[in-house]
C-alpha cells in the first residue's frame, strides 16, 4: 500500500508558504514604521505645545511689565509736572537740570515715586537727545545714550518697549541660573505735562526711559518651559511605550491567526491529497481482493492435498495461506473504511450486540485470564446496523486485549444518559492511551503495533459517526484506556 504522506502538491504548498512568509514580513515593518511615525508626531506635537504654552507665558509676563510701566510713567508724568516742573518754573523761570539744586529737586520727586519698585534705572532725554536726568548722575548731559528710535517718541508720542539680552535667547535655557542683568526690559515713553486746554493733548517735554532687570522673571519662565518640555517628553515616551505594547500585541495575535490559517490550509491540502489518494488505493484494493481470494482458497486446497508432503513445504504453504488471510483482512478493513457502508436502520438491542462480540472472544479471553466486568442497563436500543456495531465493539475489545498483553480486566458500562444518548464505556486495565500519540489515534494507518493496520479505530469512528454518534478517547481515572461511545438513543416505548 502506498505511503499516504507522499507529497503530491509540493509546489502549491511551497507557494502558499512563500506568500504567507511575505505577509508575515510585511507586518512588522509596517508596524515599525507606524510606531516611529507616531513617536515623531507625539514628540513634535508635545514640543509645539510646550513652545506655545511657554511663549504665551512670556507674552503674559511682558504685558504685565508693560502695564506696570505705563502706570508708572503716567504717575511720573503727573508728579514731575506738578511737584517739579511748575514749582521750578515759578521759582527760577526756566528748567536747567544741570543746576544741582534743580537736579536734586527732580531726583527727590522721582525717588519718591519709584521708591521700593524694581527699577534699575530711569532717564529723561530732552529734544536734543541728551540725557537731561538720570538716576545715575554720571549720565547727565551725555548724548548717544538714547536708542535710535527716540524721534518716534519725541515727535509722534508713541511708546516702545524691548527686551535687551546680554546672551543669545536660544542659549538662555542652557545657562540657567542666569547672571543678573542678562535680560533687561527697556520702555521708552513721552514725558508729558498737563494739557493746555481740557480737549487738547498734553505737550511732550521729553522722553522717559525706564529699564528694569527681568532676569528673575525670565528665568522663571524658562524653568516653567523646561518643566513643560520634560513632562511632554515623558508623557510621549509613556504613550509611545503603550503604543508599542499594543502594536506588538496586535502583531502577535495576527501572527497566531496567520499561523492557524496556514495550518488549516495545509490540513485542507493534505486532506485533499489523502482523499484523492484514498480513491486510487480503494480501487486498487478492490481489484486485488478477488485474486487474493483465489490465492487464499488455492493455498487452503493445496494444504489439504499435501498432507503427506515434507514439513518445509507445509510451512511454506501455511505461510502463504496465513499471509493471504491477513492481507484480505487488511484489504477488507481498508475498503470498509474508504467506502463505508450505509448503515441499515434496524432497531438494535445494544446488549445483544455486546453478547455476540463477547461470546466470540470469551474462549480466548478465558485462556488469557482476561475478566469481563459488565454493568449494562437493560433495554437500551439504537437505530442502526447490528453487523457494523458488532464490528466496532469487537475492534475496541480486541484493542483492549492487545494493550493488556496478558491477564487483566475489561469493564463495559452501558446506559441511557437521559439526554438522548446511549453511553458505552469500554475501560481496560492496560497502560492506557499514550498522551503524545492520542491526537493521532483516529488517523487512518496510525499504529504502534507490529503488523497492525492502524485502521481499527478509524473504522470504529466511521461506523459510529454513520450512526449519528460520537467517539471519545481518554484514560480512566485509575489508568487504562477508556473508549467512550455516544449513540442516539431510541425511546424504549418505541422498541
Ligand atoms: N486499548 C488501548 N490501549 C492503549 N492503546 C491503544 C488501545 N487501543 C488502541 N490503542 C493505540 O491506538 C493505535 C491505533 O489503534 P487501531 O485499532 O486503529 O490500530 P491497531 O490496533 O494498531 O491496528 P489493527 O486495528 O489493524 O490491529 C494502536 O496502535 C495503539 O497504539
Ligand atoms: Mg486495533
Amino acid at each position: 500500500m502506498s505511503d499516504p504522506n507522499i507529497d503530491l502538491g509540493t509546489d502549491s504548498t511551497q507557494q502558499g508558504d512563500v506568500s504567507a512568509a511575505d505577509t508575515e514580513n510585511a507586518l512588522p515593518s509596517y508596524a515599525r514604521t507606524l510606531s516611529w511615525l507616531s513617536l515623531l508626531i507625539i514628540v513634535l506635537t508635545s514640543l509645539g505645545l510646550s513652545f506655545f504654552i511657554s511663549n504665551s507665558a512670556r507674552e503674559t509676563l511682558l504685558t504685565r511689565q508693560q502695564e506696570f510701566a505705563r502706570q508708572l510713567v503716567e504717575n511720573l508724568n503727573s508728579q514731575i509736572f506738578r511737584r517739579f516742573a511748575v514749582p521750578t518754573l515759578m521759582a527760577y523761570g526756566h528748567i536747567a537740570l544741570r543746576q544741582t539744586e534743580q537736579y536734586e529737586r527732580l531726583d527727590q520727586v522721582v525717588h519718591s515715586v519709584i521708591h521700593g519698585l524694581p527699577l534699575e534705572r530711569l532717564r529723561i532725554y530732552d529734544f536734543s537727545r541728551r540725557t537731561a536726568y538720570s538716576t545715575n548722575r554720571e549720565d547727565l548731559g551725555r548724548s548717544g545714550l538714547a536708542p535710535t528710535y527716540i524721534d518716534e517718541i519725541l515727535h509722534d508720542g508713541a511708546s516702545r518697549s524691548e527686551i535687551l539680552a546680554s546672551i543669545p535667547q536660544w542659549q538662555a535655557p542652557f545657562r540657567v541660573p542666569l547672571a543678573p542683568g542678562s535680560f533687561v526690559l527697556r520702555i521708552l515713553s513721552p514725558l508729558r505735562g498737563e494739557p493746555l486746554s481740557p480737549a487738547g493733548d498734553a505737550p511732550i517735554m521729553g522722553a522717559l526711559e525706564l529699564t528694569q532687570d527681568i532676569t528673575d522673571d525670565y528665568e522663571r519662565v524658562l524653568t516653567f518651559q523646561g518643566i513643560i518640555v520634560v513632562m511632554c517628553l515623558m508623557s510621549s515616551v509613556v504613550m509611545f511605550g503603550l503604543l508599542l505594547m499594543l502594536i506588538h500585541r496586535a502583531e502577535r495575535v495576527l501572527a497566531a491567526r496567520m499561523n492557524k490559517t496556514r495550518q488549516l490550509e495545509n490540513q485542507i491540502h493534505s486532506n485533499e491529497r489523502l482523499v484523492s489518494m484514498g480513491r486510487v488505493v480503494a480501487s486498487i484494493a478492490h481489484e486485488i481482493r478477488n485474486p487474493l481470494g483465489i490465492i487464499r482458497s488455492s493455498a487452503e486446497l493445496l494444504q489439504r492435498r499435501t498432507d503427506k508432503a515434507d514439513a518445509g513445504t507445509r510451512r511454506i504453504l501455511s505461510a502463504i495461506y496465513d499471509e493471504a488471510v491477513r492481507l484480505s483482512q487488511t484489504v477488507n478493513d481498508f475498503l470498509d473504511y474508504a467506502r463505508p457502508r450505509q448503515p441499515r436502520q434496524d432497531l438494535v438491542d445494544v446488549n445483544l450486540v455486546l453478547d455476540q462480540a463477547l461470546a466470540f472472544l470469551e474462549g480466548d479471553w478465558g485462556r488469557r485470564q482476561i475478566a469481563i466486568e459488565r454493568q449494562c442497563e437493560a433495554n437500551i436500543f439504537v437505530h442502526g446496523d447490528k453487523d457494523l456495531l458488532y464490528r466496532a465493539f469487537y475492534n475496541i475489545l480486541v484493542n483492549g486485549q492487545q494493550a493488556m498483553d496478558g491477564p487483566g480486566i475489561v469493564r463495559i458500562l452501558a446506559k441511557n444518559d437521559n439526554e438522548g444518548h446511549i453511553r458505552l464505556d469500554f475501560l481496560d486495565s492496560g497502560p492506557g492511551f499514550d498522551a503524545t500519540t492520542l491526537p493521532s489515534l483516529l488517523d487512518p494507518f496510525f499504529t504502534t503495533k507490529e503488523g497492525g493496520t492502524g485502521l481499527g479505530l478509524p473504522i470504529v469512528q466511521s461506523i459510529i459517526t454513520s450512526h449519528g454518534g460520537s467517539i471519545e478517547l481518554d484514560n480512566g481515572s485509575e489508568g487504562g484506556a477508556l473508549v467512550r461511545i455516544l449513540l442516539p438513543a431510541v425511546d424504549a416505548r418505541q422498541a
